[in-house]
């Protein structure tokens, strides 16, 4: 196992997505967490990412005591990358200090030594890399060797092959580095002789011997699906999928209780509460049917949701800087009766379509754009319940994504849909005034939801879609489209 710590940079999640890539099973947790979380782990590699902190920072996040003592003492090798690089020289005895000169984004380093990461033959070799820090280390503790600088004479990698310690001050996970993936490559097969050899399939095995044909699937509509989406999956469901399935028409119990609520994590927290409640009482309802009450709900939770809905703590993502709360994660209340299955939680949403494959589900449905829990509650801003918003928004939704299919590029688009905005404005057709809404049409291209770019439309597909939408939806006057990546804003409006 290579076992990422995470001190808080937004590219820790990519250095688990590279290594997986390898056929290397990794994982991440916080890097504050107590050694027995790290031990029990029993990891061969640990990497210490980067963040956005100073280790010399009254509040620096580090290691726990004893995580030095353990990996000296195991076998183990460590990697820092960035902030990791500078926790190490700091915590053995050499000196980190506010650079003079900051580095952030593209730069050339030139390897001085021969060294494990970069293969054995690229002594005067440049790279290009990515960097970002302002810190960096003066002076390194005994027994470490500078192997690499920057074009601006700072230290970008070091190593210390007898006691297993190795460092990188760019971030070899960002595709920008040039290098950065072969660099990974070397350090894990060559530097700590790890064998490839995880994949899906190992996934599959294990996950569902625990759940066998126990299963029976709980479509909630909670009134906040998309147009005809309730017959469509049900049907999904019955037809291809042959799963049991019950469907629990949901819509009152949800509409009632987001009436009048504009708060975007008030909306997430009714909802996941809500959720719960209809799988508690279905539970409750399974018991008086068959005399045996289910104990377990499984989830189809992702790696991205855990991340996004509970910041690790030193990552500078306190508490009250939780992106949003995923309705499946930080949404869900703290007396559930049923206990949590969540076979895909460590999974991005690409590695799940690979297990989808592999199972034989419906390539249309492995390739359905991502839709979340909370559904057009978070796209109807504002009120979800004032006048007919979700009507409105379900005949714009069906005309974007219908043309979208049409023009042939569902699948080049990660996720495509249509928001609805709480604001009137004035129009004019059949020579008459207008004062009607105005919605927003957003698409966007991701690897896996946590970073995005908007989808570039060509002009006469927007200039048709906006027609088909003004002419065919009554109360709309008014299209826009979204022209955000992410960051800075979010793939949902809320
Ligand atoms: P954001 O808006 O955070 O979305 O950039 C990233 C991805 O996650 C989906 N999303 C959710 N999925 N429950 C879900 O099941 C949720 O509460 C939730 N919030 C966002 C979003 O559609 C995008 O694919």
């Amino acid at each position: 196992l290579v076992l990422i710590l995470d001190y808080g940079s937004q590219y820790t999640h990519l250095i688990t997505r590279r290594i997986r890539s390898l056929s290397v099973f990794s994982l991440c947790i916080s890097g504050t967490s107590p050694l027995k979380a790290i031990t029990d782990l029993k990891p061969n590699v640990i990497i210490l990412s980067g963040g956005p902190h100073s280790v010399h920072a009254d509040n620096a996040p580090s290691f726990p005591a004893g995580f030095l003592e353990y990996v000296e003492s195991n076998g183990v090798f460590v990697l820092g990358i960035c902030y990791g690089l500078q926790l190490i020289v700091q915590r053995l005895g050499g000196v980190v200090r506010v650079g003079e000169k900051q580095e952030y984004g593209r730069m050339e380093i030139e390897v001085e030594k021969a060294c494990g990461l970069f293969g054995s033959k690229k002594i005067g070799d440049r790279q290009v890399v990515w960097m970002s820090h302002g810190d960096e280390a003066v002076t390194l503790p005994d027994g470490f060797e500078v192997v690499a600088r920057s074009q601006q004479g700072s230290v970008a990698a070091v190593e210390n092959p007898a006691r297993r310690f190795y460092g990188l001050q760019y971030h070899p996970e960002v595709t920008h580095s040039a290098e950065g993936m072969e660099t990974l490559r070397y350090f894990l097969f060559d530097v700590c002789g790890v064998t490839a050899g995880w994949k899906m399939e190992d996934v599959l095995d294990e996950e569902i011997k625990a759940i066998g044909d126990r299963l029976h699937c709980v479509f909630v509509d909670n009134g906040l699906l998309r147009y005809k989406e309730r017959e469509r999956v049900m049907e999904t469901f019955e037809r291809d999928l042959h799963l049991p399935v019950t469907c629990v028409d949901a819509t009152e119990q949800f509409l009632s209780k987001l009436k009048g609520v504009v708060d975007p994590e008030m909306k997430r927290k009714i909802i996941g509460k809500e959720f719960i409640c209809i799988f508690d009482a279905f539970a409750q309802d399974m018991e008086h049917k068959f005399g045996k009450k289910p104990a377990y709900l499984v989830q189809g939770t992702l790696y991205p949701d855990v991340i996004e809905s509970c910041p690790p703590p030193g990552s500078g993502r306190t508490h009250s800087h939780t992106i949003k709360s995923h309705h499946n994660v930080g949404g869900l209340p703290k007396d559930m009766k049923l206990k949590l299955i969540e076979p895909l939680k460590l999974l991005f949403k690409d590695e799940v379509r690979a297990l989808g494959r592999i199972l034989d589900v419906p390539e249309a449905f492995l390739k359905r754009h991502p839709f979340p829990g909370p559904g057009l509650a978070v796209r109807v801003l504002g009120d979800v319940t004032e006048g007919n918003a979700l009507d409105i928004l379900r005949q714009v939704d069906e005309i974007f994504i219908q043309s979208i299919k049409d023009a042939g590029i569902y699948d080049s688009i990660w996720q495509a849909f249509a928001v609805f905005l709480p604001i009137r404005s004035v129009g004019v057709q059949g020579d008459q005034r207008t004062h009607s809404h105005v919605v927003a049409l957003r698409a966007v291209t991701s690897q896996d939801g946590m970073t995005a770019d908007w989808y570039n439309f060509e002009h006469k597909f927007l200039d048709d879609v906006a027609r088909k939408i003004c002419n065919g939806v009554r109360g709309v006057n008014r299209v826009v489209q979204d022209i955000t990546s992410k960051p800075p804003s979010t793939i949902e409006w809320e």
